[in-house]
């Protein structure tokens, strides 16, 4: 493709034929080159086993290659038709405390049925039979969202499928005897046919048990996908994907999946209740580009305006479908698509927001839609371009998995909740952050934050080691490197695998009542944690002043090698932490920027230009002296006006 793509799922089914060609004409008048179809459309593609009904997919295929706009084909398997269910009752979900999950909304079937397996490879072939070669098709959409509404099952089909993926893992039932630790409790197991799945139990189940169940729930899932994708490459060179939740669906490890696609695509929608959301948002779009390689990828919805599924729907204030927008692409994105072209007048989706909404096009937001329309055809020649960061933020779905679980030495520990702080700090310290899983390569970063690496295995623990001594910069936040891959404790103790790293040891945990404060050097507050900490080498940058750890050290740094080892050893806030981040930026040679507040920066590169994607999420103007040409206006100059809640792409004269 040689501009940005732009567009949304489109379902036309809703509307009589007659409503089409009006579709098109206004897709035309909003610039929207690129449409998502058929991704809930089984029952009307299939509406009897075997019997394809392919006509008005083939008038939609046809009305949309004659407007020349393009078409990702979604895959229809998240959701299945009345008569699958009816046919195979079997293939329903079953949630951990056994409740059968019925018909009449949407959500797959389990991931394991054999029958749901079967029933999906057959329509995905067909469509792909059909439609794979057809000009206008630019790519295969497979499925909606993996992971949600349906991630974990509890069917007799999926306690079998577990049994056989532990099979395939251990080899032995004496080796997952030993990794689950089943002598504790007395849980040993002597026959296969007795391993259960982690149900709802008297107690707190095994967690080495639950930690395998999500395991075996992401690639159950991501099996289901692989399945389709195979069969629909035999027959089509376009490239096939499916629409992740990165940073919001906790349950499929997507560092595993990205290596699975051809380009990775993301859905995104704002949290309305968070008045910064905007940060969110950048969140979400780093952790896509990281998924991605650093490759451009695809935002494949969003929202116009309100979502209808949170307990309060904001509506996007006016200039924020744009910056939204041209955030995700900032962050990497070359396409730019929403849920969904027209609003719903049925079902459970009617209230949520759409290009062409229902006020239609006398609109506030349909004039939004075509205004960004336009500005993305201008900005054909930031396609390819890549982001590059300084900065790498740890992040592993496992690990998180792990720490959720219960019984954890405090119920406040939240592994989100840390991220979210580091990641809100480096953004307001206008500091451009990738994510990274622990075991891969750290080396082009300058610095390195663990906040939640609670989850590290010796692998791990050698490449950070590696890392610092090559001459990095690491800050590790507390509750890390405690257990390995089976949730088992570290030999050693706490932080054994980082000891030499960071110079010092953890003795033992001083986790804070509710609402209670503690004061550290500095007059810095900080709540939920403190750790007993024994030195081995690291210097005390500050102490406990009060609290169960006074006098104890609360943040120490390290030097090993050529670089240096922060630990922070409790919860602060976002404000702490810009004091306390100073020293390991000065160690990593960081610059802050010297943008206003709530103005955000960002840099695409390509080999023949630089740009500057500039957010203002703040309600005062901005001036910023930037040499280059506003592709959204077509004004060069030396500085930029950005107007309270403007959007800008410059490209920056060299
Ligand atoms: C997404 C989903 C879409 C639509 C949208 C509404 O999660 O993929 O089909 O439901 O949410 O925000």
């Amino acid at each position: 493709m040689t501009s940005i793509s732009y567009g949304g799922d489109y379902n036309p089914e809703q509307w009589p034929e007659e409503t089409w060609p009006e579709d098109i004409e206004l897709m035309r008048q909003a610039g929207v080159n690129l449409v998502s179809i058929g991704i809930f459309s089984w029952a009307l593609l299939e509406p009897r086993r075997g019997e394809y009904d392919f006509g008005w997919m083939d008038r939609l295929f046809a009305l949309l290659h004659e407007a020349g706009i393009r078409i990702s084909l979604g895959t229809p398997t998240a959701s299945p038709p009345a008569w699958f269910f009816h046919e195979h009752p079997e293939a329903r979900v079953v949630t951990r405390d056994g409740t059968v999950l019925g018909f009449g909304s949407r959500g797959m079937a389990s991931p394991s049925s054999p029958a749901y397996r079967e029933a999906s490879v057959s329509i995905a072939q067909a469509l792909a039979r059909r439609y794979g070669k057809h000009p206008a098709l630019a790519l295969w959409h497979v499925h909606n969202e993996y992971g949600a509404p349906v991630s974990e099952c509890y069917s007799p089909d999926s306690v079998r499928a577990f049994r056989r993926w532990l099979q395939e893992r251990y080899g032995s039932l004496n080796a997952l005897n030993q990794a689950w630790g089943t002598a504790f409790w007395g849980q040993r197991y002597g026959e296969w046919e007795h391993v259960p799945a982690p149900a709802v139990s008297p107690s707190v189940v095994n967690p080495a048990q639950r930690l395998d169940f999500a395991r075996f729930t992401s690639d159950a899932l991501l099996q289901c996908f692989i399945a389709e994708r195979d069969v629909i490459r035999v027959e089509s060179e376009a490239p096939i994907t499916t629409n992740f939740m990165a940073g919001s669906c906790p349950s499929v490890d997507l560092w595993k999946w990205a290596n699975e696609m051809d380009v990775v695509a993301n859905d995104h929608y704002l949290d309305a209740a968070d008045p910064r959301n905007h940060v969110g948002l950048a969140l979400s779009a780093d952790l896509t580009r990281s998924l991605a390689g650093g490759r451009p990828w695809i935002l494949m919805e969003h929202s116009t305006s309100a979502v209808n599924w949170q307990p309060r729907n904001i509506a996007k204030r006016p200039g924020e479908l744009a910056r939204n927008a041209l955030t995700h692409l900032g962050r990497g994105a070359d396409a730019v698509m929403f849920f969904q072209w027209r609003a719903s007048r049925s079902g459970a989706e009617k209230f949520h927001s759409a290009m062409l909404p229902h006020a239609g096009t006398g609109s506030r937001i349909w004039r939004e839609v075509c205004a960004l329309g336009r500005g993305l055809g201008r900005l054909g020649e930031v396609l390819g371009s890549e982001v590059r960061a300084e900065v790498a933020i740890l992040w592993d779905w496992e690990s998180f998995w792990a720490q959720d679980l219960e019984w954890r030495p405090s119920v406040d520990l939240s592994h989100r909740e840390r991220i979210d702080a580091f990641y809100d700090r480096l953004w307001r310290d206008g500091i451009t952050v990738d994510f990274a899983h622990p075991e891969s390569d750290l080396s082009t970063y300058k610095l390195v934050v663990a906040p939640a690496s609670y989850l590290l295995t010796d692998v791990a623990a050698s490449n950070i080691r590696r890392y610092v001594e090559d001459g990095g910069t690491l800050v590790v936040s507390y509750f890390s490197a405690i257990v390995d891959e089976y949730d088992r404790v570290h030999p050693g103790g706490y932080v054994a695998p980082l000891r030499e790293v960071l110079g010092l040891t953890v003795e033992a945990f001083l986790p804070l009542r509710a609402g209670e404060t503690v004061t550290l050097t500095g007059e810095m507050t900080c709540d939920v944690w403190a750790d007993d900490i024994a030195l081995e080498g690291a210097e005390v940058l500050a102490v406990f002043e009060d609290g169960p750890g006074a006098g104890k050290p609360a943040i120490t740094r390290h030097t090993l090698g050529a670089g240096s080892a922060f630990y922070i050893a409790t919860r602060l806030g976002v404000d702490e932490l810009s004091v306390v981040l100073r020293r390991p930026y000065d160690d990593a040679g960081i610059a802050l920027s010297t943008a206003p507040d709530d103005v955000e920066l960002i840099r695409r590169h390509a080999d023949h230009a630089n740009y500057l994607i500039a957010l203002n999420h703040s309600d005062r103007p901005a001036q910023l002296s930037v040499a280059g040409t506003d592709l959204l206006t077509g004004k060069t100059g030396d500085s930029l006006k950005l107007e309270a809640g403007g959007a800008r792409v410059v490209r920056v004269c060299l």
